[in-house]
């Protein structure tokens, strides 16, 4: 994907944005049995005009949840959302339903996003009279008939039901029915990973296609960087509710800067047979969100933890070759060299 000027000021912007979430109800809350899970925790990301980023890692880490506070599907408990230069982080009923038309999302499971009982008609139908009310009949069907063509599905198509189609057909029709209404930002949460080789190939230069034609910038989730490399000019690299890497995805690939992202990258390496080195694999499982580690999340599998890290949140910094990554060392060949500025590190944990 090409990358778009960047002069132009972001579609989409995420100023160090929060969500926690409450995860006990009724009698235990009552009780004090109340816990937060923090799935977000201060991320910032800006995605430009037509550009593609990805975002990537481990399940639970709040990939999901970042994209749909982008959306505002999801209100923020700290932090902003901007839109087109408009801070819409507390916009709420009709002033934000009218507003969401210019953001879509995509999900996994297309079928779930599917009205079993709607003909492929009536579901796109229903999102293009909603946005182009003013529409007769004819051109209604003038621009599903354009839709269906878009997304490669035949005409006979219109008249199916979900249950009737392939997994690749519904994800086509669910894309259809974002592009209904004309968006400029849509978060594709994991659109191929629920399906075959040849359907996923297929659906990804589709995706490919509707961003360099028709201009829209997309947030793409994924949970690893194979798909986002095709797709991708910058990916940002979550851990634990933290951005820990945001790069040009090249860059990330042939250099990883964060140990977490190396690990991550050593991980794709070593499901190649060729390989040879020995990957440095992630010990354990990603620690529970409920009870995060103190200071660097990353800290009790980083093999180059020390004292600071179990102490002090790392802050996002920008590195000498541009990327911001969240970590209290640089890295040469691998080496970890002395700490950065602890005058730029601000937080203490406890
Ligand atoms: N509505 C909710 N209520 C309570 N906890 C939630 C809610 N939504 C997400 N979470 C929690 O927030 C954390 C991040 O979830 P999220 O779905 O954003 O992760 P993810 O990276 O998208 O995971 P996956 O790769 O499995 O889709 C998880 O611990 C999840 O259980
Ligand atoms: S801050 Fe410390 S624990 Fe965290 S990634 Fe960097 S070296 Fe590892
Ligand atoms: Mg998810």
């Amino acid at each position: 994907m090409n990358d778009p000027s960047t002069s132009l000021p972001p579609i989409v912007e995420a100023v160090e944005v929060s969500k926690s979430f409450s995860t006990a109800t009724g009698l235990s809350a009552r009780v004090g049995g109340r816990k937060f899970v923090q799935a977000v925790d201060r991320c910032s990301l800006r995605v430009f005009p037509g550009q593609s980023v990805g975002l990537i890692g481990e399940s639970g880490c709040g990939k999901s949840t970042l994209g749909r506070l982008l959306i505002r599907l999801e209100t923020p408990t700290a932090g902003d959302i901007l839109f087109d230069g408009r801070n819409i982080t507390r916009w709420r009923g009709t002033r934000l339903r009218r507003f969401r038309r210019h953001m879509q999302m995509i999900f996994q499971d297309a079928a779930s996003s599917l009205n079993p009982r709607n003909t492929v008609e009536s579901a796109i139908a229903e999102a293009v009279c909603a946005h182009r009310p003013e529409l007769e009949r004819p051109r209604v069907l003038g621009h599903i008939t354009a839709l269906l063509d878009m997304v490669g599905l035949p005409l006979a198509t219109l008249d199916r039901l979900p249950g009737e189609l392939s997994a690749g057909e519904k994800q086509r029709v669910s894309i259809a029915r974002a592009l209904a209404v004309e968006p400029r930002f849509i978060v594709a949460d994991e659109p191929v990973s629920s399906l075959d080789r040849s359907s996923e190939e297929q659906i990804l230069s589709l995706l490919a296609t509707v961003q360099r034609e028709l201009n829209v910038a997309f947030l793409f989730i994924a949970h690893d960087v194979e798909t986002v490399r095709r797709m991708c000019s910058l990916v940002a690299v979550m851990y634990l509710g933290r951005i820990v890497e945001w790069a040009d995805t090249q860059q990330l690939i042939a250099t990883p800067a964060h140990p977490y992202s190396r690990a991550l990258m050593m991980s794709r390496l070593s499901t190649r047979p060729s390989q040879k080195t020995r990957p440095f694999l992630l010990q354990g499982d990603p620690p529970s969100p409920l009870e995060p580690p103190s200071g660097c999340h990353f800290h009790p599998r980083c093999p180059h933890a020390d004292i600071q890290c179990r102490k002090i949140v790392p802050l996002p910094r920008t590195t000498a070759d541009g990327r911001i990554i969240r970590c209290h060392f640089d890295f040469v060949d691998g080496q970890r060299m002395a700490p950065v500025e602890v005058s730029d590190i601000l937080e203490l944990d406890s």
